[in-house]
């Protein structure tokens, strides 16, 4: 969950090396550092805190000068964020950043410390560079050779970027479970965790796969197996191109992205789309397969384990299969009952997701079939899956999930038409109306954001004193109620809970009092009554409700405070629509306290350790 870089070119590298992991903050962002060859001697510079800090620290004690090294943004694991801790990190001779989680730390530690070694911080990382120095000098003057025999030792995850002193001007790479790409452009070359780094250098990378090592020097790039040996790559290049990782003009990298969510859902379906019926031939999906599909589990963490719940509501009404929504941390641990003949979901933005992906190799062991849905290009979980819809959103930066999320219940409803057809539960034509339906969802989110940034931005200001705050729903708005809780709580840094509307009167009810707002949210006309109900439950006990409802719904005026307006589509597609004001209210929230929107503390955007 950090972020690495490296570079080897004829550019200022320290630049290159602060502006790269500016793409990769989201990642990390409580220490930074970077090592760069200046005058053939590896210098290092490192600081507590963001970038910027690092930045600033470097106008005072000098930058290194350099055309070569590597760069590291942290998200602490081993080791509290400090200046010591921050990588590079160095053994003899060697210097390196490192992303992941060296699980057998511990024992390499002491086999180190018999020997001699000190150790400076608290960290796992610098365990591997004392390592890599141990192997360099029983392998003097070969670098391959010492990374192949330090990795046999590693157990964990990890994706290293390695400069060794003796070999001034080349960078090493290696990765386990950790995504690394090493980019390509005219006289120079990258490594990085992640595309956007590199997307104003070049657009050309290759992926690294397990155990790989890359070798980047003057004159370009050679790629190893975990022997030693040389390797043939496919060059790939990225569809991203350099906007899509710049805001654009919008003061964060959230609203941004909540503004690009109808282009995303464009881009997602229409090639998914063909005689106006769901087509996921291109995926490995066909009908006949899906046809043989018992039940189905969804695995997923976080923002996209709230769009599997989604799922689970549409897949058992159309397709009337039964479908369970499991926590990627809790699957993997609780002996699942799954087999041959079941299908395991596994939705993930990132596609590193350490628990998802976990839980998704457990899933393919039991023998059961998976599918990915992945919006990180080449990511781990895309690669190993067995079937694959990646869903187009482009980089998603802000920490806080909302481009991403909509895409993935866009391809949740597009499966689950394709799954009710398969089954039989539904007809040719009502799966061409019910694909045009999803169709119009990208122009009701624009109406939204033509409509509500105002209104959302009012019930924002009514909730940034609140301590702690509901959110109910019933059905689908249960579902989505989740996500805007999530939503609200991991930027705004206030407490919040989702509740299934009908639950609360069975021990929550207590918690309420005038100083508890409630978000409502109302858009199944099938429960609208229901949900009514316990929404004057609350307003008679104090509580200040801000009612999230479809704009054609009649709801007594005193059974809320403040109401936002969805636009009407059939009940099964609202969570769409109604994902947006909630995405607004948590960001207008999180800006008027005068939050870091994007890099809200202690979060980063991918997950990679359990
Ligand atoms: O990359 P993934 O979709 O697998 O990530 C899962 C969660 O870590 C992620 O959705 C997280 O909950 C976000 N911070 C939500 O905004």
């Amino acid at each position: 969950m950090c972020g690495i870089v490296g570079y080897v070119g004829y550019r200022d590298c320290s630049e290159v090396l602060v502006s790269a992991l500016t793409k990769l903050e989201y990642r990390g962002y409580d220490s930074a550092g970077i090592a760069v060859f200046d005058n053939n001697e590896i210098k290092v510079a490192k600081s507590k805190g963001r970038l910027a800090d690092l930045v600033e620290k470097m106008k005072t004690d000098g930058k290194p000068e350099g055309v070569a090294g590597i760069g590291h943004t942290r998200w602490a694991t081993h080791g509290e964020p400090s200046d010591v801790n921050s990588h590079p990190h160095s053994g003899a001779k060697v210097t390196i950043v490192h992303n992941g989680i060296i699980e057998n730390y511990k024992e390499l530690k002491k086999f180190l410390t018999d020997k001699g070694a000190k150790f400076l911080s608290d960290t796992d990382t610098e365990v591997v560079a004392k390592l890599l120095g141990y192997y360099y000098k029983l392998n003097p003057g070969k670098p391959l050779d010492t990374i192949v025999e330090t990795i046999k030792e590693l157990e964990g995850s990890f994706a290293l970027g390695v400069v060794f002193q003796d070999f001034p001007d080349v960078v090493y790479a290696v990765r386990r479970e950790s995504p690394l790409i090493v980019g390509v452009g005219k006289n120079e070359s990258f490594i990085a965790s992640d595309v956007p780094a590199i997307l104003q250098y070049t657009k050309d990378y290759y992926l690294l796969e397990h155990d790989e090592i890359a070798k980047l020097d003057c004159n370009g790039v050679e790629i190893f197996d975990e022997h030693g040996k040389k390797l043939e790559k496919e060059l790939l290049t990225a569809d991203w191109d350099m906007d899509a990782a710049e805001k654009g003009g919008y003061p964060h990298f959230m609203i941004k992205e909540i503004h690009e969510q109808p282009s995303s859902i464009k881009t997602t379906i229409t090639p998914r789309i063909s005689n106006g019926l769901p087509d996921l031939k291109e995926c490995s999906i066909d009908l006949e397969k899906l046809r043989k599909f018992k039940q189905i589990f969804i695995v997923a963490c976080g923002t996209a384990m709230h769009a599997g719940m989604v799922g689970k509501y549409v897949i058992e009404k159309l397709a009337r299969v039964s479908v369970t929504v499991d926590i990627a941390s809790e699957f993997r641990y609780r002996e699942p009952l799954i087999s041959k003949g079941d299908l395991v979901i596994i939705i993930s933005q990132s596609g590193e997701t350490a628990d998802s992906l976990a839980a998704m190799r457990l899933a393919k062991k039991l023998g059961a079939s998976t599918l990915a849905i992945v919006n990180a290009k080449g990511s781990s979980i895309a690669r190993e899956a067995d079937m694959l819809i990646y869903t187009h959103a482009g980089p998603e930066i802000a920490v806080a999930s909302t481009k991403a999320y909509i895409v993935q219940l866009a391809v949740m409803y597009l499966f689950a038409f394709d799954l009710a057809l398969a089954k039989g539960m539904i007809d040719e034509a009502e799966c061409k109306r019910l694909t045009s339906i999803l169709q119009d969802m990208p122009s009701l989110i624009e109406t939204i954001l033509e409509t509500e940034l105002e209104n959302t931005q009012y019930v924002s200001n009514q909730l940034i004193t609140a301590e702690s705050l509901l959110y109910i729903g019933r059905g689908l708005d249960y579902a989505l109620s989740m996500e805007g809780s999530l939503k609200l709580k991991e930027i705004s840094y206030i407490h919040s809970e989702s509740y299934a509307a009908g639950e609360l009167k069975h021990g929550t009810i207590s918690l309420i009092t005038k100083d508890m707002p409630v978000i409502a949210v109302a858009t199944q006309s099938a429960l609208l009554d229901k949900t009514v109900s316990n929404i004057k439950e609350v307003k008679a006990r104090g509580a200040k409700v801000i009612l999230i409802a479809r704009d054609d719904f009649n709801v007594d005026e005193d059974a809320y405070d403040y109401i936002v307006r969805v636009p009407k589509t059939e009940d099964l597609f609202m969570p769409i629509p109604a994902a947006v004001p909630l995405q607004l209210i948590a960001y207008y929230t999180s800006v008027l306290r005068g939050n870091d929107v994007d890099k809200p503390r202690n979060l980063a955007k991918s997950v990679t350790v359990e």
